[in-house]
């Protein structure tokens, strides 16, 4: 495994490679990587020649009083976790934006919503920095976790929008034993924390099993929900169409949605879904 530090030094890499038609995957990730990064590698591992995962911390896509400063760096970790996972390229760069960095790209409407909406301007972070990394790599596919589902929505919308030349791979969401989505902040919860985070994966579940037995509406099933959640604020608390995001009143037959939770535990804030479906 090769690690790259130097944008152009990677630049200089795919650009050799793509040309005589090797396929090239991508994993962009913020480090301190765990399963839920390493099933997104093994997803891609088969379908490409050249596999790279990025780490970088990317400040964008932090607001103001957000945890960019004590979010989880492992850099040797990283790098131990991508060797066993078959990765060709980690490219890790101390900083990613030229000198004169003048370009966001904005995805309207979708980044309004759930996390836009306490998180403003955080998916044009997200979307801007994935615009840089799909270019530096000039990767053929990337893959993104449906842990962070409105995040894999809003990058299908610029990816589609702009006329990217890749495909968004979509790998599910990884769960330790305790039923908690496996996430970088997840170091940051005291044993109490940890067990009531539990209640997350808990409320959506109970959410899920009574839609599948046929109550449709959203009210019934958001109250049933929100009376397993122990947390400390609950940020939203949400059923969506899984294509749109817009807010769902009753599910629809085999209409695609989705519940969403984002929920504080002291200082961290948690987010968690699960697929919704009346068959
Ligand atoms: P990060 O939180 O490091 O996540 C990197 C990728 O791993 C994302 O696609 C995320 O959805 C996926 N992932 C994280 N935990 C997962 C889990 N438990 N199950 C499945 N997939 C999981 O998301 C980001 O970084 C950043 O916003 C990034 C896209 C890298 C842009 O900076």
């Amino acid at each position: 495994m090769q690690t790259i530090r130097d944008p152009a030094e990677l630049e200089a890499l795919t650009s050799s490679e793509r040309a005589p038609g090797e396929t090239i995957g991508l994993v962009p990730t913020m480090g301190s990587l765990h399963p839920g990064h390493a099933s997104l590698m093994a997803l891609l591992r088969p379908r490409v020649d050249r596999l790279v995962v990025s780490v970088y911390v990317n400040p964008l896509q932090f607001g103001p009083g957000e945890d960019l400063e004590r979010y989880p760096r492992d850099l040797r970790g990283d790098a131990a976790l991508c060797r066993e996972q078959g990765v060709d390229v980690l490219f890790a760069p101390p900083d990613l934006y030229p000198d004169g960095f003048a370009t966001s790209v904005e995805v309207h409407g979708l980044t309004d919503v759930l996390c836009g909406a306490s998180r403003p301007g955080h998916f044009t972070g997200v979307a801007t920095v994935c615009a840089r990394l799909f270019g530096l790599t000039r990767c053929h596919l990337a893959a993104f976790g449906e842990k962070d589902f409105q995040q894999l929505v809003v990058l299908r919308r610029m990816v589609e929008d702009l006329a990217l030349p890749l495909q968004i791979v979509a790998a599910p969401l990884v769960r330790d034993a305790d039923g908690v989505a496996l996430s970088s902040r997840n170091k940051h919860l005291s044993p109490n924390e940890r067990r009531r985070a539990q209640s997350l994966h808990r409320a959506l579940s109970h959410l899920r099993d009574a839609a599948a037995a046929g109550t449709v509406q959203a009210d019934a099933l958001l109250d049933l929900a929100q009376q397993h959640i122990d947390a400390d604020r609950i940020d939203y608390l949400a059923l969506v169409d899984a294509h749109s995001l817009a807010p769902i009143t009753q599910l629809q037959r085999r209409q695609p949605a989705r519940a969403l939770v984002a929920a504080h535990y002291g200082q961290t804030r948690l987010i968690d879904n699960v697929a919704v479906e009346w068959i």
